[in-house]
């Protein structure tokens, strides 16, 4: 199982909390193991080789996968005949579930992908964090039965999620971060099978693309998008 590579391989404590105690301090690697070894500092070899230049259509393919929930979510808006903000909104609310970090994820999400979008689709994309749990009956949202079986009927949002809702209810971009909760799929619809290809031409107009690809083009979130590159590199 535990295939010896090369390198060592040290997971951030993020993805350990909990796990361990991160408040007791960890022994370091026994002799036997680190003889002659180096840490892991590059992509890990254990996860497929990414592009150089890499596009967002590559972080779906090698890094956020299988994203059938964002994609069967895309297609809907599509269908519903969306703005193409709205369906890029949607194939985008929840990248950091697929690639990153799930806590607080519509926040990590919106912050990836702001220096690439128009600023209404990181807006809703951050919004449908909080959105999600109250209802709307103007447009038919109810809270979703499914948080009910996951979270429990007894599940109130924190209070910061509540303020995130009454500060979006008044904004003026509140309908489109609504219709990314109104075409978020809460089950996977077994048999429909989507590809990213086909929002290729959507993408294409609404996502700024760097040349030097994700993570190599200096912007505010090129740190995030190399974290999901390299997730074990060292430092
Ligand atoms: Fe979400
Ligand atoms: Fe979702």
């Amino acid at each position: 199982m535990s295939r010896r590579l090369d390198k060592m391989v040290v997971k951030s404590a993020l993805y350990m909390s909990g796990d361990i105690d991160p408040s007791v301090p960890r022994p370091p690697p026994s002799k036997a193991e680190s003889a002659g070894r180096h840490y892991l500092m590059a992509e890990d070899p254990r996860l497929k080789p990414m592009p150089k230049a890499p596009t967002l259509i590559d972080f779906f393919r090698y890094r956020f996968g299988p994203a059938a929930h964002l994609l069967q979510s895309a297609r809907l808006a599509l269908k519903n005949g969306l703005d193409e903000k709205v369906v890029l909104a949607c194939l985008l609310h929840d990248i950091a579930v697929f690639g990153l970090i799930r806590a607080d994820h519509g926040y990590w999400g919106a912050q990836l992908i702001e220096p690439y979008v128009d600023e209404e689709v990181s807006w809703a994309v951050r919004a449908h964090q909080a959105l999600r749990f109250y209802p709307d009956a103007s447009v038919g949202y109810e809270y979703p039965e499914a948080y009910l079986r996951m979270f429990g009927s007894d599940y109130a949002p924190d209070p910061y999620i509540d303020a995130e809702y009454q500060r979006a209810r008044d904004h003026r971009w509140y309908m489109t971060a609504r219709l990314v909760t109104l075409n978020d799929l809460y089950a996977f619809e077994p048999g429909v099978v989507v590809d990213i290809e086909d929002f290729t031409d959507i993408i294409g107009r609404n996502f700024k693309q760097p040349k030097e690809g994700l993570g190599m083009d200096n912007t505010s979130a090129s740190h995030m998008w190399r974290t999901i590159i390299a997730p074990t590199k060292f430092l």
